[in-house]
This record gives structure tokens, sequence and C-alpha cells, in this order.
């Protein structure tokens, strides 16, 4: 199997050329089974009012981005996580989609809003789901989600081999916890982030980089610069993400104490 992350710089409302840039990209690399995209990389980040997210947003899945992600994903045999900002009746999402060879296969809406995304966005309420494509089963958080430890182990309860992560990140901490998200869960995890420095109605966020890819066995297989435009894709043994067993006698699912966890589902 090989996987990897796409890490680039969406320019703010400019829709139609950040799915340029990603074609173009995507075109030159070499085959991969699963590619992961950043976080809202139709739109950009730093929203000052819903008029922007108005013009920067899409349905899922009848829209422009899902439609010519499609085409890729259909004439390359792959599949492909991309972060969307989402338009659904009157409401935003900042979502994630899944696009395999055939086209569409589901969506992801952020349940954990970071700050200011709490002013534009509605949270999404789950399911917190396993996709299953070309003989992979991989599911989506977006970018702020990896705080939450509980979100990435109910995917693993769900059987995922894969966390594809979209982020726009601009703490310095995920990097390294994805590296606990995998070994705890027994997962790869894939983080693309974005780059760049973004200002807008007075705000300015300049985004981490870094992007990478997890091993369950904790080994960090790739990873990318902190302010570069790249791919990189890696080969794994899909079947490491299978065994969930540390040794003989332990399991990181099946040695759980869930009643001692009673407080976690209040
Ligand atoms: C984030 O959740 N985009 C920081």
């Amino acid at each position: 199997m090989k996987i990897g992350f796409l890490q680039f710089k969406p320019l703010f409302g400019q829709v139609e050329d950040n799915l340029d840039k990603l074609s173009s990209m995507i075109e030159k690399a070499p085959y991969f089974d699963l590619l992961v995209l950043p976080e809202l990389a139709n739109s950009g980040y730093v929203f000052s009012n819903k008029d922007e997210l108005g013009k920067a947003s899409e349905t899922i899945p009848s829209g422009l981005f899902v439609e010519k992600l499609s085409e890729i994903t259909n004439s390359r045999n792959s599949a492909i996580v991309c972060g969307i900002c989402e338009r659904k009746g009157v409401n935003y999402y900042n979502s994630s989609v899944l696009i395999g060879p055939k086209g569409f296969i589901g969506k992801y809406q952020k349940i954990h809003l970071f700050d200011r995304e709490k002013l534009f966005f509605q949270p999404g309420n789950g399911p917190l789901k396993s996709f299953e494509v070309n003989g992979m089963k991989i599911g989506m958080l977006v970018c702020f989600d990896w705080i939450f430890p509980e979100a990435t182990r109910v995917l693993a309860l769900e059987g995922i081999d894969i966390l594809a992560h979209s982020a726009n990140l601009v703490l310095p901490y995920s990097q390294t916890a994805m590296l606990a998200r995998s070994i705890e869960n027994s997962i790869f995890t894939v983080t693309s982030n974005r780059i760049g420095t973004e200002e807008n109605g007075g705000i300015e966020l300049t985004f981490t980089g870094q992007s990478q890819i997890t091993s369950p066995k904790m080994e960090l297989l790739a990873s990318a610069g902190v302010d570069t435009e790249e791919i990189k894709i890696v080969e794994i043994d899909i079947e490491l993400a299978r065994n969930k067993w540390l040794n003989e006698r332990n399991n990181v699912l099946l040695d759980r104490r869930s009643a001692m966890y009673t407080k976690l589902a209040e």
C-alpha cells in the first residue's frame, strides 16, 4: 500500500486556483493508494464574515472539488481525502471527504471547532466511522480533533487502519501527539497540514507545515518541511495496523478496562 500527504499553501477564497494547484501537484506525483490533503483546501482558513464562507464553500458531494478530485481518483485508481469548506442549507461545516476510484465515498464534519471557527461553522455530530476503499479502512478527523484522544480511539474501535488527518495547524503540538495516537491505537496516521501566513480582517495566522506519516510502531515514516509545498508517499504494510498485540499478553484494544472509564461517557 502506498499512502501519502500533500502539503501546500491555499490562497484565501481562490477556489479554482486552489484546485488547479492541487491538480498539477497530484499529476506529477507517483502512484498512491491514498493521498491526504489539508483542511479547508478549497477555501483557506482566516474568515472574517459569513459572506466569505458563502463564496468559497461548496455542497457535498455535488460541488466542484468533489467532482474534479473524483476525476483524478478515477483516472489513477486511487483514493483522496480532502478538507472542504462545506455549505449545507444555511450552515457551514469544516468537513473532510473521502473519494475513491468510483467517486465520493463519505464525509466527516469536524466535531471539535478551534477558536474563531466557532464564529462561522457548525460543529459536526458524527458519527465517527470507518470507510473502506481499495482494501484500506480509513477514518477522518480534522485538525484540532487531535487533542481529543477519544475521537481517534472510537475510530480505532471502528476498525480503521489509517487515520486521515487533514489540518491547518497553528499550534506546535499535534505532530508529536500523533505519534502517541499511532502507538496507543496501533494505527497509521497521515497528517496533511498547510503552510503559509494568512491575514484577513486584522487576524494573522501562520501555519506550521511539517505534515507527516506515523506507523503503529510509533515511527515517523515521512515528514515535510515547515514552509515547502510537497507530496510525500511511503509504502506501508497495512497488516501492522491489524495486529493490536504489543506482546504475547498485551493488546491495545482488548486490554482496555471500560468499566474504569465510565466518566468518559458522561
Ligand atoms: C485547527 O483546528 N485548524 C487549528
